[in-house]
């Protein structure tokens, strides 16, 4: 036993391709049964698929590079729970394709800021931030208000992410265009069938212009659901209880 051993003591790179093989072994072990257990990934109640106006609200948050100063992860220190609410749990992610995860923030984080604030706070804030907080660094996005939200494509949208694993239903992604509008307008004709198709989503016109479908209302119901879904209020009761 002893002989033996000897040959990795004496030469530095055996040594190191014996080091080599035994932590691949070790990280197979560890890490390849993630890919195909169910348990990887716990579920929580109340997540659904994002709705077509959500997901063209994401999209635009991708777009101006909001990512660049938010983060939307809650760490599990107490500074970050007490200021944000419970810590982000892997499920509530688990839809989001590219996920919003991160440690760089210039503002606060934004996994749970959905119904923290009424929509106008958010048109106001997001036109021109520093009349809100004056001494915000967050640039203004006066022009989402006015341009129209280019949702066409939409259902092509629902697709992609059903193809990676979102398990959005034939109806939603083939209703896609008419579930976007009938989410601003719960007077419309196709509003039963949408709330059908997501009923816990929030319906408004967001934007405060009814007459406009804009890139605003696309990522105002955006913000007011994120973090919205779980109810965490049954996991707190089970930890106050500790
Ligand atoms: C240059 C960095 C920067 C960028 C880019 C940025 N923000 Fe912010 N954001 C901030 C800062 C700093 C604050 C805190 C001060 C304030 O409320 O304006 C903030 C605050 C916020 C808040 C309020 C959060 C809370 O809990 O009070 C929201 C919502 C928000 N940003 C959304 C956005 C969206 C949506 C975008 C992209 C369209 C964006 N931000 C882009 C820096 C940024």
């Amino acid at each position: 036993m002893s002989f033996k051993h000897a040959i990795f003591e004496k030469n530095p790179l055996i040594l190191l391709v014996g080091i080599l093989i035994m932590v691949a072994i070790g990280g197979l072990v560890e890490i390849a049964p993630l890919f195909y257990l169910e348990s990887t990934i716990e579920k929580v109640k109340g997540m659904r698929p994002y709705t077509p106006l959500e997901l063209a609200g994401r999209n635009i948050y991708i777009r101006e590079g909001c990512y660049n100063c938010h983060s939307q992860m809650i760490r599990s220190t107490r500074d970050e729970v007490e200021r944000y609410g419970h810590y982000s749990l892997a499920a509530e992610s688990m839809y989001d394709h590219p996920f919003q995860w991160g440690s760089k923030r210039t503002g606060p984080d934004l996994a749970r800021v959905g119904n923290k604030y009424s929509d106008e706070w958010h048109r106001e804030h997001m036109t021109t931030p520093r009349t809100i907080v004056p001494e915000s660094v967050m640039p203004g996005y006066p022009f989402l208000a006015e341009n129209d939200l280019k949702f066409t494509h939409i259902s092509a949208e629902l697709k992609a992410n059903f193809m990676v694993g979102v398990p959005y239903s034939e109806d939603q992604i083939k209703y896609a265009e008419t579930d976007l509008k009938a989410q601003l307008d719960e007077d419309s004709d196709d509003f039963d069938a949408f709330e059908e198709r997501y009923p816990t989503a929030q319906v408004r016109d967001f934007d405060g212009n009814p007459d406009k479908i804009s890139e605003l209302d696309a990522l105002i119901a955006y913000m007011q659901m994120l973090g919205t879904l779980v109810d965490f209020s049954l996991y707190n009761e089970k930890e106050n209880n500790r």
